[in-house]
């Protein structure tokens, strides 16, 4: 009797002690609670997918349970009962050099995110996120995502975009009324008719205001029936008075899907860009090699963004794939820097002569470390970021312009440094814009202006603070 009670007390406190230990591993494992609240917020929303998807759910929360061994979580793994503990030291791993995504996750300790449709609303706008979705599945730590959005006119570009990116794409549509039936249509016939990087890679997003709610909103199904593909694709030539968002004379609500894109990408590094900008082949990859050597100006306390050079190359030339070909386009005429002619300022890069002077070498490095500051002060950059650099204001349109300089004058207070890349650059899709006078749209700037001035920086003063040298 007496070592009945006695067994069972010894007993009872190793069981104690299990779960205990257990807690204490989930708890140090971090951000579970998080993962389940953000699996969480997406099973509240409305989407009927939900329920068909929820197993995608589970998987995608209990990956920070089960990425290694060692801190699995096995019901069964507690002997109960046995008296064997504790339990033998885990075995000694041969210790190999870490591969690239190893290090990646290391430096960023970035998590991965569910991966699932919801339709849910954001201001005065619907949006069906994760709406039609890549094929392919990435880590955070795995590659780099394209973020962009458009509209059906723009989606020829998706595949020689695709051709030279060779990652994740995840873009965002504005389809509004009777644009929508044409957008489902040309992601349809760029899914079956076109590159197979399109299933493979790209993720679509789609959004549209509370008051131009298309008629008919298909499940995510719609698309198992495969497009005809004698059929003259629906994004070729749209005349823009054809176009609902015309018709009715809305505005480009840009900042919307530059946000809704943004908030999708699986990765934790992101190049939010405009889809007509093609970047230089294989940045993804080179791009982590790089931040993986975790030297230099990549070990610098400030936040870090990675801009890109911009170019454009008249109507007939071939986009260029190196920057060896891209210095000789320049040299001859036939590739310009971006907006050269329409906003010189806009895009003038720090050293920007020196390095289209900089020959052409292997692998990528930083270049130059520039502010948003002096010379540069109303800087629009493209870069490389994460998901923690500041989002864009969704009250701004294209049409009104000015629609990143908000996100410059946060990333200038907040003391971000441009680490501008050497061997790395975007070039749009071939034709040099020229001026041209739009009287609509130069009133519809001075009203954002005013807006900006009077509403938003005012706010952003609050938010962010003040910084000598930042302006909006
Ligand atoms: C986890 O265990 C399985 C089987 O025991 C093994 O195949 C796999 O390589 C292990 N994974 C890690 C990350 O150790
Ligand atoms: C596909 O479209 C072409 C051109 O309109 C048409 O001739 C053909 O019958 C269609 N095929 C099918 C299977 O619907
Ligand atoms: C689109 O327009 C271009 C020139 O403007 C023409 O060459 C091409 O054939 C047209 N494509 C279609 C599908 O109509
Ligand atoms: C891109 O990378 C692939 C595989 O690593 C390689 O075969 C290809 O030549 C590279 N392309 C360029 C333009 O560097
Ligand atoms: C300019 O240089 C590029 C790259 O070398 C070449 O393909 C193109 O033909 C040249 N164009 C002219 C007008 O010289």
């Amino acid at each position: 009797m007496y070592n009945n009670r006695k067994s069972f007390i010894v007993k009872s406190l190793i069981i104690l002690c299990l779960i205990y230990f257990a807690v204490h591993v989930i708890y140090s494992n971090g951000n579970i609670i998080t993962e389940l609240q953000l699996s969480g917020r997406s099973l509240a929303s409305l989407d009927t997918q939900n329920i068909e998807t929820a197993p995608l759910i589970q998987e995608a929360s209990g990956v920070q349970i089960t990425t290694s061994n060692s801190t699995k979580l096995q019901p069964s793994d507690p002997v109960v009962g046995e008296e064997k503990l504790p339990a033998p030291p885990p075995p000694e791993r041969p210790k190999t050099e870490p591969t690239v995504s190893e290090k990646i996750k290391e430096i960023t300790q970035c998590l991965d995110k569910p991966f699932v449709p919801k339709t849910q609303q954001r201001g005065d706008y619907w949006v069906l996120y994760n709406y039609i979705r890549a094929e392919r599945t990435f880590k955070c730590e795995e590659t780099v995502t394209y973020t962009t959005h458009a509209d059906y006119s723009f989606m020829d570009n998706l595949v020689p975009l695709l051709e030279r990116w060779r990652a994740p794409i995840s873009i965002a549509l504005h389809a509004p009324g009777t644009d929508f039936a044409y957008t489902l249509e040309s992601i349809a016939h760029l899914r079956d008719c076109t590159s197979s990087l399109v299933r493979e890679l790209v993720t679509f997003h789609i959004y549209f205001s509370t008051k131009h709610v298309p008629k008919e909103v298909p499940k995510h199904n719609v698309l198992d029936e495969p497009y005809n593909c004698s059929l003259t694709p629906p994004y070729l030539n749209v005349s823009s008075d054809q176009m609902y968002k015309a018709q009715k004379k809305l505005l480009y609500p840009v900042n919307v899907g530059r946000n809704v894109a943004r908030e999708m990408a699986q990765t934790h590094f992101i190049l939010p860009s405009d889809i007509e900008l093609y970047p230089s082949p294989n940045i993804s990859s080179k791009f982590l090699n790089l931040i993986a050597t975790n030297t230099g100006p990549l070990q610098s306390k400030n936040p870090k963004v990675y801009p890109l050079h911009l170019f454009e190359v008249s109507a007939n030339s071939q986009v260029p794939v190196t920057k060896t070909m891209l210095k000789d386009m320049l040299s001859n005429g036939t590739a310009l820097p971006f907006h050269k002619n329409l906003c010189p300022g806009c895009h003038n890069i720090p050293k920007a002569k020196e390095w289209q002077l900089a020959p052409e070498t292997k692998d990528l490095h930083v270049f130059h470390v520039g502010k948003r500051n002096g010379k540069f002060i109303h800087w629009e950059p493209i870069f490389i970021g994460t998901h923690s650099d500041p989002l864009y204001d969704e009250r701004l349109s294209w049409e009104g312009k000015s629609d990143k300089m908000t996100q410059g004058y946060a990333l200038c207070v907040l003391n971000y440094d441009f680490l501008i890349l050497d061997n790395a650059f975007l070039v749009h899709k071939p034709g040099i814009k020229i001026y041209k006078k739009d009287s609509k749209r130069a009133m519809l700037a001075g009203k954002t202006n005013q807006l900006i001035k009077k509403i938003i920086f005012p706010e952003l003063k609050v938010l962010y603070g003040v910084r000598k040298g930042c302006a909006v």
